[in-house]
């Protein structure tokens, strides 16, 4: 009897132990956004887009992935129609850069577009200096 007490403890308390982990693992899925802004580079050097600011909107991931974003950055600098062409059409950024959801593509550049001096301050090169390739 006391060995079957022990056990069935042992059980419960390993059981425990795999809920926890399983739900950890869970809130990573939610949670786990990257926390530096994502910078692209393509076709023009450099448009920024912070996690952090859109999450702290009130988006869910769903409202980005995998429509129009694949989790994976530099997918859709791939695509030759990454541009301002597609955005005012509503694809990429444009689903919600409209004017409507959030503030429309055709205004504001310099939001989005932190030029090749904002990406050197990011990056922690100083302005013109020596760059590396
Ligand atoms: C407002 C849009 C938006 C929302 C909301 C959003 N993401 Fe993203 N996410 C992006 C974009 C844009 C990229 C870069 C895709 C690319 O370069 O093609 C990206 C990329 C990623 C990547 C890949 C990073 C890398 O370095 O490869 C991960 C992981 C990710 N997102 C997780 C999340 C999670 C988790 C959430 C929800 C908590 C979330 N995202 C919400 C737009 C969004
Ligand atoms: C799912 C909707 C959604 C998508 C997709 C989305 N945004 Fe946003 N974005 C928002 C909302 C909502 C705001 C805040 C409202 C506003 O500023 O009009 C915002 C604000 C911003 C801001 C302003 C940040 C600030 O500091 O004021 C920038 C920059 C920005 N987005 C860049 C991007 C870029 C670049 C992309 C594409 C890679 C993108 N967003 C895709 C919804 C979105
Ligand atoms: C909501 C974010 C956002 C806003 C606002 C925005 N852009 Fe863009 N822009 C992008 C993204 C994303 C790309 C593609 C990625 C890259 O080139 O780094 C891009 C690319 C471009 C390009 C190169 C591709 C092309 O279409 O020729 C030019 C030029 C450009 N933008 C100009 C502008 C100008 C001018 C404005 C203001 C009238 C503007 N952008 C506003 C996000 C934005």
């Amino acid at each position: 009897m006391l060995r079957k007490g022990f056990l069935s403890a042992l059980i419960g308390i390993l059981a425990g132990f795999m809920f926890l982990a399983v739900s950890q693992v869970m809130a990573q899925d939610d949670e786990d956004y990257p926390q530096e802004p994502i910078i692209f580079t393509k076709p023009v050097k450099a448009v920024i887009f912070d996690h952090k600011y859109h999450i702290e909107q009130g988006l869910d991931c769903d409202s980005c992935h995998d429509d129009p974003f694949e989790m994976a950055a530099g997918t859709a600098e791939e695509n030759e129609d990454f541009n301002m062409k597609a955005l005012y059409q509503g694809k990429y950024c444009g689903t919600c850069h409209d004017g409507e959801s959030a503030f429309a593509s055709n205004t504001r550049c310099t939001l989005c577009h932190i030029g090749v001096k904002g990406y050197n301050r990011l990056m922690g090169k100083s302005e013109g200096g020596h760059e590396h390739h």
